[in-house]
C-alpha cells in the first residue's frame, strides 16, 4: 500500500448527491472526503430542484459547469468527460438512496452512501448483487464504527483478546424527538423524516438505531440471528417510532441488548458499547471517543488512548493528531473515505488487496434485515429470525 497516492497520481473525483448548503451532513462528507487528499469533491447534485441544485454547487466550491440539475444528468455528463467522477457519495433523503445507488453502480461508479442504505432488506440485497456483479466498492457512512478506538475494539475482538464473545450491549440515546416536533412548523427535512414512506420502516432505527446496531455487529464481528424487540413511541399519541429496545441472540449464541431512542429529554449524542468475552471486556463511549477501556479478568484495567504509540499501525493511522487532542466524527468519516480510496487505488495499480475496516454494503443489508426483524417481532410479540443474505448473491 506504499505511496498509493503518489503512484495513482491524482486524487479520486467524487460526485456529491444531496448535502446542499442547508444540510450539516453534506459538509461532513465533503470535509471528510478531502481531509487527507484522497478525494476531491468535483461534481454534484444538491437539491431535487434543478435550478437550486445548479446554484448550490458554486456556493460549496464546486465548478458551476459540474453542478448538475439531477443525478441522470450528472452521471451521463461525467461519463462523457475524460476526467469524469470515480464515485458518488449519496446523502439525500432516505427513500432516494436506493435508486441513486443503482444508477451509480450501473454507470460503473463506486458508492459511499449514507444510512439507512435502503428502505428494506430486499432493496439492500439487490445493491449487494449489483455491487458484486459490477465489481464495485460500496461503503456506508457509519462514522461511529470508524473511530480509531472502535476500530481498535474490533481488532481486539478479532485477535481473541476477549476470548469468545458472550454479551454485547449497545445503546444510542438522543433527545431530537423528546418534544412533539410533529406539531410544530415543518421544514423540508422534517417533512421527509416524519413520513415513513420516505424515512424508513421505523424512524428511530433510520436516524440513529442503525448506527448502534452496526457498531455492535461490526466491533463484535457477530451478526444478529434472532431478536425480541419492543418498538414503540414513548410520547403519547405519536405515530412514528421513537424507541426500540431489543434482546439479541447473535450467530454462535452470544447474547445482546440494544436500546435506541430520540425521545430521551436531556440526552445528547450518547452512543456507547460494551463487549464481554470469556477473558474480559471492553467499553467505549462517544463522550470519550478517543479512549477505550479494556478490562481483562485478573489484570489491571487499561485505558487505551487514540495516538498511543503501541497501537497497530493502521489504528495509529486512523488518527491525525497526538494523544489528548480531540478528534471526532469528521475524522471518523475521513477514515471511511480513506479506506475506499486505498482499496480503489490498490486495485487500479494491481496491488495485493488488504482488508480494510470500512462498513460495506453487506453490513448495510444486515442492518435492514435487523430493522425488519425488530418491526416483525413487535407485531408478532415473539422472537423473530433476522434474514440472512441469500447465498446466491
Ligand atoms: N451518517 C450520519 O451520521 C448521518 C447524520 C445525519 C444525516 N445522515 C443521513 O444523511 C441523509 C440526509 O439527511 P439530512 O439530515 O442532511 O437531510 P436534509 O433534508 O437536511 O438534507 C438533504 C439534502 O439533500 C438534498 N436533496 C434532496 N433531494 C435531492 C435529490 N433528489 N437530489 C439531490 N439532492 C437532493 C437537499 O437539497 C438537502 O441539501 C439522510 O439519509 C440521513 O439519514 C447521516
Amino acid at each position: 500500500m506504499a505511496d498509493l497516492k503518489g503512484r495513482f497520481g491524482r486524487p479520486l473525483r467524487l460526485g456529491i448527491i444531496g448535502g446542499g448548503p442547508d444540510s450539516w451532513i453534506g459538509g461532513m462528507h465533503r470535509g471528510a472526503a478531502e481531509m487527507d487528499g484522497w478525494w476531491r469533491a468535483t461534481a454534484g447534485v444538491f437539491s431535487s430542484d434543478a435550478a437550486r441544485s445548479r446554484a448550490a454547487g458554486p456556493r460549496l466550491g464546486i465548478d458551476a459547469a459540474r453542478s448538475y440539475g439531477d443525478v441522470t444528468e450528472m452521471l451521463s455528463a461525467e461519463k462523457a468527460r475524460p476526467d469524469g467522477i470515480d464515485a458518488v457519495a449519496i446523502m439525500t433523503p432516505n427513500d432516494t438512496h436506493y435508486p441513486f445507488a443503482v444508477a451509480a453502480l450501473e454507470a460503473g461508479l463506486d458508492v459511499i452512501a449514507d444510512k439507512p442504505v435502503t428502505h428494506d432488506f430486499r432493496e439492500a440485497c439487490d445493491l449487494v448483487a449489483r455491487t458484486r456483479k459490477h465489481g464495485r466498492l460500496f461503503a456506508i457512512a457509519h462514522g461511529f464504527s470508524s473511530y480509531p478506538m472502535t476500530r481498535y475494539a474490533r481488532a481486539l475482538v478479532r485477535d481473541g483478546t476477549l476470548g469468545r464473545i458472550r454479551l454485547v450491549q449497545v445503546e444510542y440515546i438522543q433527545s431530537g424527538l423528546a418534544t412533539r416536533i410533529e406539531d410544530g412548523p415543518q421544514n423540508n427535512r422534517l417533512r421527509w423524516l416524519l413520513d415513513g414512506q420516505r424515512s424508513g420502516l421505523a424512524l428511530v432505527m433510520s436516524t440513529i438505531g442503525c448506527h448502534a446496531q452496526h457498531l455492535a455487529c461490526h466491533v463484535s464481528g457477530l451478526n444478529a440471528a434472532r431478536v425480541a424487540a419492543d418498538v414503540c413511541a414513548l410520547l403519547p399519541g405519536r405515530t412514528v417510532v421513537d424507541y426500540v429496545s431489543a434482546l439479541i441472540e447473535f450467530e454462535g449464541g452470544a447474547r445482546g441488548t440494544f436500546t435506541a431512542t430520540q425521545a430521551a429529554a436531556g440526552g445528547e449524542n450518547d452512543i456507547c458499547l460494551r463487549v464481554y468475552g470469556e477473558k474480559g471486556m471492553l467499553d467505549w463511549s462517544h463522550r470519550e471517543s478517543g479512549y477505550l477501556r479494556l478490562a481483562i479478568q485478573g489484570e489491571a484495567v487499561r485505558i487505551i488512548g487514540r495516538g498511543d504509540t503501541f497501537l497497530p499501525a493502521d489504528i495509529v493511522a486512523a488518527g491525525r493528531t497526538p494523544r489528548g487532542h480531540p478528534e471526532g466524527l469528521r475524522e471518523a468519516f475521513a477514515n471511511i473515505y480513506a479506506d475506499v480510496a486505498q482499496e480503489r487505488m490498490a486495485r487500479a495499480l494491481g496491488d495485493t488487496p488488504q482488508h480494510l475496516a470500512y462498513p460495506r454494503i453487506e453490513e448495510g443489508a444486515h442492518t435492514m434485515a435487523f430493522i425488519e426483524a425488530c418491526v416483525a417481532s413487535q407485531s408478532k410479540g415473539t422472537w423473530v429470525e433476522v434474514a440472512k443474505l441469500p447465498l446466491a448473491l
